[in-house]
């Protein structure tokens, strides 16, 4: 297939960006691949003031784009219910669909990819996980021959970027404003600041790695909207940094699936992806670790992501290999899994306070491996500690011992990934 005719679905800041990396980018894709992308028609509830289509073909139902003579839909709605009956109305009228939508294929893409294998037509999402960034391909076809036993990162460009700026000594507001005016930002960033969005990515890469469902189950899912600008200070003086990390791990049996807050040594590899930039770390068998970093959001990065996936559907003639997990893998719940853990407790400043809290975790048989008192202040003492190893389950026990005195003014625990 040398020419692909398209439809887009929305006409928002990521449909803007693709039409216009197409127009800017038309000759180098064309050099480079052979292949003409043509926008047929545009569905666009309302004018975007920052694009002009041009003589384009404007559709004010989403839906009637389907009815026009296309290959394939771009599906840039965003959201879930309407993003579903989009995808499964385009995929019934044999429409190829590529999409950037990670919440609508979290929540249906069993659904969605079995009507898909049905119709014979493909979907592909390269720029749903981490917008252009190669990862989707890399896993689906590079790395197809490898045992995968675990996909960890920070797959969200807007905690990233935050998490940065707060190192450096921004405030969470300040930074989430920036984040929002870059683009950056979910249109609802609670999807971003409470770590849905890198839930979303971490289950569509689990899916096609590990053939786990989706919706996936049991997937832990914490963001990062306790972690204060001090507990960088802490974390770097015990030589660590803070960051968001989605998790996908396996062992012969189960899965592990969360997204959340995690410390990590400071000279790791992710610790020093800064900014918008996500960055992964696969363990396969046969390459060993390998590591892959871009940018993960904003409008070119996706547009990026989007035309790999329309001249992949031009070189494969829309022939799509759907995957085939025979066995499914049990997804186990945090409570069984074991970390070190972070905690920062702010204590009534009485005397012996620090030997008061170590006794804590030591009545709940949880060693300490480092403990630190700070100056006290207003009669308040802080106390950061690092656990040894321990179950989740187990470490739940303090979090209930802390929580029920009142000689305890505030806590917060972090994981730490090793
Ligand atoms: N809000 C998302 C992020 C956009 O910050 O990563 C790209 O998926």
């Amino acid at each position: 297939m040398e020419n692909l005719n398209i439809g887009i679905c929305g006409w928002g800041n990521v449909a803007t960006g693709l039409f216009k990396v197409l127009e800017e980018n038309n000759t180098i894709i064309h050099q480079k691949t052979g292949c003409n992308i043509n926008i047929k028609v545009i569905g666009a509830r309302r004018n975007n003031p920052k694009c002009d289509p041009g003589d384009v073909i404007i559709e004010r139902d989403i839906f009637d784009v389907l009815d026009h003579d296309i290959d394939a839909v771009v599906e840039l709605i965003g959201g879930v219910d309407t993003a579903r009956e989009l995808i499964l109305a385009a995929i019934k009228k044999g429409k190829h669909v590529v999409t950037a939508n990670k919440a609508v294929l979290f929540h249906h893409g069993d659904e969605i990819f079995l009507e898909a294998k049905k119709a014979n037509v493909s979907i592909l999402f390269e720029s749903a996980v981490c917008a252009g960034t190669p990862l989707i391909k890399v896993i689906q076809e590079e790395l197809s021959a490898n045992n995968i036993t675990k996909i960890a990162g920070m797959l969200n460009g807007t905690t990233n970027f935050m998490l940065s700026e707060m190192e450096e000594g921004s405030s969470f507001e300040e930074v989430l404003k920036i984040a929002q005016d870059k683009g950056y930002a979910e249109p609802d960033p609670k999807f971003d600041i409470e770590g849905y969005d890198a839930a979303h990515k971490i289950g569509l890469l689990s899916s096609i790695a590990y053939g786990t469902p989706l919706p996936p189950d049991n997937f832990h899912i914490e963001g990062i909207i306790n972690i204060k600008k001090i507990d960088f200070d802490y974390a770097k003086e015990l030589g660590f940094s803070i960051k968001h990390l989605a998790v996908a791990k396996k062992d012969d049996l189960n899965i592990q699936l969360r997204s959340h807050p995690v410390l990590v040594k400071d000279n790791s590899y992710l610790a020093n992806l800064k900014g918008v930039r996500n960055g992964i770390e696969i363990d396969t068998d046969l390459l060993g670790v390998i590591h892959i970093a871009g940018s993960g959001a904003g409008q070119e990065a996706t547009a990026s992501g989007l035309i790999s996936d329309l001249i992949n559907l031009m070189k494969t003639n829309g022939v799509f290999s759907f995957p085939d997990f025979p066995d499914s893998l049990n997804t186990i719940d945090i409570a069984e899994l074991s970390f070190k853990y972070y905690f920062y407790i702010e204590a009534m400043d009485e005397p012996g306070v620090m030997a008061s809290i170590a006794s804590i975790f030591a009545e709940n048989n949880i060693s300490i491996e480092t403990i630190i008192q700070k100056e006290s202040t207003d009669g308040v003492s802080p106390v950061i500690l690092i656990t040894n190893r321990y179950f989740e389950k187990n470490v739940n026990k303090v979090i209930k011992t802390l929580d029920s005195l009142a000689s305890i003014k505030t806590y917060r625990t972090i994981r730490i990934e090793d």
